[in-house]
């Protein structure tokens, strides 16, 4: 029954449906593979497409955790650059010892909370009057002051940007 005949056209059928196979596997291969290759340049582009930018590497400076390095933060900041950021708080700060709607704040680096004579402070402000007014400190309240002070009077949202409080705090010093 199964002659010569019909066994070599078994085989050439598997043989010729593995072939088509191979084809096809070789054909998607190229289509699919996008820069052609399976090389190192390719694994490359490969491990760069999955790379998506969640600014979670800035995140921690900005963050609700303090930057690990406060301290080089703030001897970065430029008198310079703060006194252009200054600009925002302007309004109601003056530099030259007299109040505006917020107390003055020449020399307020070193100075108690709520330490000049005759300015209506919050409670909130007075409550800290024991309290100096460190670099650290003025970071921290100029970030969100309503979230570092609870309760204070200041309507100012906040410098959002690490550098802008790190400058403005360094022209602060800058005016004794
Ligand atoms: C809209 C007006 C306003 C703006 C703008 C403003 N402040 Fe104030 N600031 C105040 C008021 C009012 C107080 C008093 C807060 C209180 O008693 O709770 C204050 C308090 C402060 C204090 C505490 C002073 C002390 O004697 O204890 C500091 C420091 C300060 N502001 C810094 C700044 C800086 C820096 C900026 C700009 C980045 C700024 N403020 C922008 C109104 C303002």
């Amino acid at each position: 029954m199964f002659d010569t005949m019909t066994m070599t056209k078994a085989v050439g059928a598997v043989c010729g449906s593995l072939l088509v196979l191979m084809l096809l596997n070789w054909a998607s291969d190229s289509l699919y593979t996008v820069g052609g290759g399976h090389g190192g340049h390719g694994e490359g582009e490969i491990a760069q497409a999955y790379t998506i930018d969640t600014g979670e590497e800035a995140a921690p400076a900005e963050g609700e955790g303090e930057p690990v390095d406060l301290a080089a933060v703030l001897a970065a900041g430029d008198a310079a650059a703060g006194e252009a950021v200054f600009k925002k708080c302007g309004s109601c700060h003056k530099l030259d010892g007299s109040d505006g709607v917020g107390p003055h704040l020449n020399g307020v680096v070193g100075r108690n909370h709520a330490a000049v004579p005759g300015f209506a402070y919050s409670e909130a402000m007075a409550a800290k009057s024991a309290e100096p007014w460190t670099p650290e400190a003025l970071y921290a309240f100029l970030e969100n002051p309503k979230k570092a002070i609870p309760g204070t009077k200041m309507a100012f949202a906040g410098l959002p940007k690490s550098e802008d409080r790190a400058n403005v705090i360094a022209y602060l010093a800058a005016n004794p």
